[in-house]
């Protein structure tokens, strides 16, 4: 997907190409493991419309951003703010990034082995119960086999370490060999054929008897949940649509720099969130009507997911068929997110530290393997993990937005913005005071309220 063409730099070949990458990256666990359970926690309807707001109003405009300076500079992110910053300390946004990348890769590969795990448990009941389906197991049966096997599963050492190790083998396999050649291809094929399977599991999810309770609790706002920790809700509906969109560490500045310059990117941009949104939403759809058919605590938490699904496709035919189908999507999706983040390390190493592409990944790859054996061994340190995108990533976007807003030259950006005048940009002044008040004033202030609310938890005392 990537070639030759900017000053001999790699690009992505089609314009396909570039948003099926960019999307690759959006689309992953963060829409159907991590958006379920983070809306399930806070509430549902409440959390869906302010998670959406953040989407177009902040989330658009840093990713815009995003591709803007990757293209403009053609480099990794601290090479990126260096080049066209010179001097200056822009390029911390950028180690910052590196940063933020290590730690979500570590718990992100983590979750992405639970997903091997339920593949290879779907193979192994249809090998053994020499069925398709779950049949003879009535809805309790499963549920208790699921949610027992989730947690000696999670808690045993040794599977999630081994499934963690395998997903980060995939990764850096297709890092080093060009994230580039191969991607375009599967991906073209295998987005489309989840999005599919996740429409089947709609209509399952919402032809259950009790689907409805699953549907009001998504889309009907119930703003008196807001009320009992609003902080917590916005944060983490502000953190989620980050973390969904691949924003705020860069990843986007890495993938812009593989942009050709013909490119719209404005309508990348757009397309891309658009997307992601979308299936983050049809995966709330399939998910909520079978947690209230069953009777599952939709504020259950990160196993919400890895807990309900097996239970709908327990009520579909050949349901073991279903399972292992979408599980092996699942972690085709999980891992065009991963390579992305790893991308961003190995740019940084082999670009600013000089060191081969080869080298660069491997390095990588055995420092976060160690931070996400910890992950896997500690559940608090997973946790911990897990959060840190809510604050880390509206930082760092905090700063890629003002740095456009506020320090780029209008020419530059509106050029980036109009490929040299090839497109219209009719958006700009809304981009402009987008950028410039909207996105940076709302993320500093609910930053702010994050970090007290935080401090307030950690030590009650003050408050
Ligand atoms: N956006 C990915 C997902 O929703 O699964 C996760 C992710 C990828 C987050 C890349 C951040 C990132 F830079």
């Amino acid at each position: 997907m990537l070639q030759g063409g900017n000053g001999g730099r790699d690009s992505f070949s089609s314009k396909f190409g570039v948003i099926a990458a960019a999307a690759g990256s959006a689309i992953g666990l963060g829409n159907i493991w991590r958006f379920p359970y983070v809306a399930g926690e806070n509430g549902g309807g409440a959390f869906l419309l302010i998670y959406l707001l953040f989407v177009a109003a902040i989330g658009i405009p840093v990713m815009m951003s995003e591709f803007v300076i990757g293209r403009s500079a053609q480099l990794n992110p601290v090479g990126a703010f260096k080049k066209i910053a010179p001097g200056k300390k822009w390029h911390l946004i950028g180690i910052l990034g590196v940063v933020s990348a290590f730690i979500i890769l570590a718990f992100y590969t983590v979750v992405a082995g639970w997903t091997l795990e339920y593949l290879v448990q779907s193979v192994k009941w249809m090998l053994l119960s020499n069925k398709i389906g779950f049949s003879e197991m009535d809805n309790e049966a499963v549920r208790g086999f699921f949610s027992n096997h989730y947690e000696t599963f999670v808690s045993g050492i040794w599977r999630p370490i081994i499934w963690f190790v395998v997903m980060m083998f995939f990764t850096g396999y297709i890092v080093i060999s060009g994230v580039k050649n191969g991607i375009e291809k599967y991906a073209k094929i295998l987005m489309p054929i989840l999005l599919v399977l996740l429409l089947i599991l709609v209509i399952r999810s919402v032809t259950l008897d009790g689907a409805r309770d699953g549907l009001v609790f998504l889309f009907k706002p119930d703003f008196s949940t807001i009320k009992e920790a609003p902080v917590k809700i916005i944060i983490e509906a502000l953190g989620q649509a980050f973390f969904s969109l691949s924003i705020g560490m860069g990843t986007l500045i890495t993938y812009g720099s593989y942009i050709r310059k013909k490119e719209n990117l404005a309508n990348t941009a757009v397309s891309v969130a658009v997307a992601d949104t979308f299936i983050a939403v049809i995966a709330g759809v399939a998910i909520f009507p079978a947690v209230f058919a069953f009777g599952i605590d939709p504020g259950e938490g990160p196993e919400l997911v890895y807990i309900t699904l097996p239970v709908i496709f327990q009520s579909m035919a050949g349901g073991l068929i279903w399972a292992f189908m979408f599980f092996l999507l699942l972690c085709f999706a999980a891992i065009t997110s991963t390579i992305s983040v790893l991308e961003v390390i190995v740019a940084y190493f082999s670009e600013q530290l000089n060191m081969s592409r080869r080298k660069a990944t491997i390095l990588a790859m055995i420092s976060v393997g160690f931070l996400g054996i910890i992950c896997t061994v500690s559940s608090e340190v997973f946790s911990l993990f897990n959060a840190s995108p809510d604050l880390m990533l509206p930082l760092g976007g905090f700063f890629i937005v003002v740095f456009i807003g506020w320090f780029l030259s209008k020419e530059k950006s509106r050029s980036e913005l109009s490929s040299n005048g090839a497109y219209r940009t009719r958006f700009y002044r809304l981009f402009m005071f987008l950028v410039k008040f909207v996105a940076p004033l709302a993320i500093a202030f609910l930053f702010a309220l994050g970090v007290y609310s935080k401090v307030i938890s950690l030590f009650p005392g003050i408050g």
